[in-house]
């Protein structure tokens, strides 16, 4: 049956979880602080890019099954389920700091006891939080309100950008940690239309065990990243091509395919941070938790190195040196700059002297609003070239993979191409007269 949901927050997380939410047949009341974007959202316009996003919010807005709102109470009033879909950001120490969801229970529950509603309401975590922040939730919320019935639940998600909806309509699993009989049976119903019980479950388990599973996914795609990345290092170093080691191991159904791909280090909004979290929150109980602490480690020593290897080509300094830079995202099929690979590369080089025109499909707004007037910006891909020392392939965009190399030679000073994300094959850039870098394979130069 459809209910009448709150969703808190409309990052990427509420927006994606809203809209999947009211395209189920769910009224949705969508709350975020910020005014500009509640008036987007109202016109029907995404605020961030995300394929298949907007139409889906375009047709459930029209539907009247999502409503936008900047007022809290309006948005709870109704509500059964509440989503909080908060930022936690990370503290100095690197921990995630949880005062947004902390703050937004306090004030959920004021409303509840304020208003006297004695409906069952449950809230739901759904921000990535350190173990223990459901039950920290729970007795707050017991303290704010202790004679409504609001009982805490959590509920990760695990959307990844470029790929939110269709991984939020279809999930691999939900997980639900709770051990409240009444919460498991509304959630249950509530994610029956978007689960299968054969090969896309849903799994109910303790708050705390939930919480570190959220953790622990993302680490552990960080982890195999990582060791590909110091993997390819070593393939460099024995003449071996890490592309075909690549293949060789994930053709094993015990390893499998994917985040395999060498490159210069994993970015975005969670993999970093959480991992940077949950090595804190393992110092808290007195742990460290080594694999996760190398794996946060190799990915910095990744880019450094692809750096290095940029300023050793070019004598040992960048000094008026100019650089074409390809992609801006922290990875294909987003806008989405936040601890990308590419601006700390461009970073890296900027620090050294060098300048950089750079190009991206969809990712020129948000790197103008962190890098200014630091860098140029090109019109298009072949553009960003004129006049450059070198092509630099920061993210694989798919308009990359199969361009007009001619173009490309008319405009380079030099054919130097160093490729951060292994787009194309050694051999085939000899053929083209080009000299060629890329990760964990043999570099190789025009006529040799
Ligand atoms: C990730 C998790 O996948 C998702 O489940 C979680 O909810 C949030 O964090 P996301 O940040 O959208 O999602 O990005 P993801 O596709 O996982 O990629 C993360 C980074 O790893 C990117 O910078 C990407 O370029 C890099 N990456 C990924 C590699 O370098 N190699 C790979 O093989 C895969």
């Amino acid at each position: 049956m459809a209910q009448t949901l709150a969703v808190i927050g409309t990052g990427y997380v509420g927006l994606v979880s809203g809209v999947c939410f009211a395209e189920h047949g769910n009224t949705v009341w969508c709350m975020d602080v910020d005014q500009d974007k509640i008036e987007r959202l109202r016109r029907g316009e995404s605020p961030i890019y995300e394929p298949g996003l907007e139409p889906l919010l375009q047709r459930n807005l029209h539907e009247g099954r999502l409503i936008f709102t900047e007022d809290l109470r309006q948005a709870i009033h109704h509500a059964t389920v509440v989503f909080l879909c908060l930022p936690t950001p990370p503290d100095q120490d690197g921990s995630a700091d949880i005062h947004y969801v902390l703050d937004t229970a306090r004030a959920i529950a004021e409303i509840v006891a304020h208003d006297g509603i004695d409906r069952l309401r449950i809230l739901v975590n759904r921000s990535t939080v350190p173990v223990g922040t459901t039950e920290q939730v729970q007795t707050l919320v017991r303290q704010v309100a202790p004679s409504a019935d609001i009982r805490v639940a959590s509920n990760p998600e695990f959307m990844s950008e470029g790929n939110a909806v269709q991984q939020t309509l279809n999930p691999d699993r939900v997980v639900v940690g709770s051990s409240d009989p009444d919460v498991i049976t509304v959630l249950r119903e509530l994610y029956q239309p978007f689960v299968d019980d054969y090969d896309r479950p849903l799994l109910v388990m303790d708050d705390k065990s939930a919480e570190v599973t959220k953790y622990a996914a993302n680490a552990f795609l960080a982890l195999r990243i990582s060791f590909m990345n110091e993997l390819s290092r070593y393939c460099e170093s024995v003449g071996a091509d890490i592309e075909l080691v690549r293949t060789g191991i994930s053709l094993d159904p015990r390893i499998g395919r994917t985040y395999l791909h060498p490159g210069i280090g994993f970015g975005g909004s969670c993999l970093p941070k959480d991992i940077r979290a949950l090595v804190r929150s393992a110092h808290q109980v007195g742990m460290s938790l080594q694999l996760v602490e190398a794996t946060a480690n190799i990915n910095a020593e990744q880019l450094h190195r692809f750096v290095e290897r940029i300023r050793h080509r070019f004598g040992g300094s960048l000094a008026r040196r100019r650089f074409a830079v390809w992609g801006l995202a922290f990875k294909p099929n987003t806008d989405d700059v936040r601890e990308s690979p590419a601006h700390k590369l461009i970073s890296a080089l900027l620090a050294d002297g060098a300048t950089i025109t750079a190009y991206d499909p969809e990712a020129m707004d948000t790197t103008r609003r962190v890098l200014g007037d630091r860098i140029e910006y090109a019109r298009d891909m072949y553009s960003a070239l004129d006049g450059a020392d070198a092509l630099i392939v920061a993210t694989e965009w798919a308009e990359f993979r199969m361009p007009d190399w001619d173009n490309i030679k008319s405009r380079l000073q030099e054919n130097v191409i160093f490729d951060g994300r292994n787009l194309w094959h050694p051999n085939m850039m000899q053929v083209l007269g080009f000299e060629y870098h890329s990760i964990g394979r043999r570099s190789v130069f025009p006529g040799v």
